[in-house]
């Protein structure tokens, strides 16, 4: 079969079993084009809370797997490739925190939504990259221990000053080794191009940024822009969903290392096989963890 027939057998198969697909933007072409809907992970959260269908396919890693299933615990969901992790999720757990809690009372602890199921149950406020300066301005604690990820937990100390950010030394290891050399190459090799990044980037390369922001939001400002050349410091396969929206324009990564395997390990034919029933992993979530761990993610929903 081709691309093409596969992607017509998803299409008919999640109509007749009433199933929706939802896609992180940094999923492929052939993915984003058959799923119910693409976006960033709070605009992903969104939509899993509204989704009408019985059962939600996930195709992005399995945090955002788990945060389907804390917001729709009796909807059957399942993560289309198992081995699709998050590495920066994976590098703090619950023991840890309890742990770190101790020596900081009284904070409140806000956790980027790129954290497991079972550490969101002892955090108080979940926050994604656009949500993120939104919520910890409004929060009424001035005292803020933010997990895990210190790059983004520094541009927020950034941002909203009048807190004070205890940072923990957690992150994203694709984004963290993009450095201030690969922005001075890229500006130099496309003079015209503006440099637009995720804040999951170290603070030195967001020094040298145009425009911070999450994947659709660096999709939105390319796209809404008088100007032409881009330099995207986000995942490769933001540029290339660029690309296509936006023909005339030219996109450029900012470096060949922006490749995360996590979210390439989804292909089109695990998602055929999630359809038709004979793969993913249905994501399972005990009942406290569910109860515990959804408060996060309520929370950020009202506040951001
Ligand atoms: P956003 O979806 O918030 O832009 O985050 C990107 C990311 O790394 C998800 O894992
Ligand atoms: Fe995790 Fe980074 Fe990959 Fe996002 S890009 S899934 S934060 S490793």
């Amino acid at each position: 079969m081709t691309i093409y027939e596969y992607q017509q057998e998803i299409l008919r198969l999640k109509k007749e079993k009433d199933i929706c697909i939802l896609a992180h933007s940094y999923q492929a072409r052939e993915i984003t084009e058959v799923a119910d809907f693409t976006g960033d992970s709070y605009q992903l959260s969104i939509q899993a809370k509204n989704a009408s269908q019985k059962t939600v396919i996930m195709c992005g890693v399995r945090f955002m797997a788990e945060t389907v299933k804390l917001l729709s615990p009796n909807k059957t969901v399942l993560l289309a490739n198992a081995t699709a992790g998050c590495p920066m999720a994976e590098q703090m757990d619950k023991e840890l925190i309890e742990t770190v809690k101790e020596q900081y009372p009284g904070y409140t602890v806000v956790a980027y939504i790129n954290t497991t199921a079972e550490l969101k149950t002892i955090c108080d406020v979940c926050v994604t990259s656009s949500s993120a300066v939104k919520i910890v301005r409004n929060l009424p604690n001035k005292n803020i221990l933010f997990i895990p990820d210190c790059n983004l937990g520094d541009y927020v100390a950034k941002q909203v000053p009048e807190k004070n950010l205890k940072l923990l030394q957690g992150g994203c290891p694709i984004h963290a080794r993009v450095s201030s050399k690969d922005v001075k190459a890229a500006r130099q090799a496309h003079p015209n191009a503006e440099v637009l990044v995720h804040p999951e980037c170290t603070p030195e390369v967001l020094t040298l940024a145009d425009f911070i922001g999450s994947t659709s939001a660096i999709m939105e400002y390319a796209k809404a822009s008088d100007k032409s050349d881009f330099i995207i410091g986000t995942e490769i396969s933001i540029a290339q969903h660029l690309s296509y929206q936006c023909p005339k324009k030219h996109f450029y990564t900012l470096s060949k290392n922006l490749i995360c395997p996590n979210m390439k390990a989804t292909s089109l034919i695990d998602v055929y096989h999630a359809v038709a029933g004979v793969g993913g992993e249905e994501i399972l979530l005990d009942d406290e963890t569910v109860k515990k761990a959804r408060l996060c993610i309520d929370r950020m929903i009202k506040l951001g």
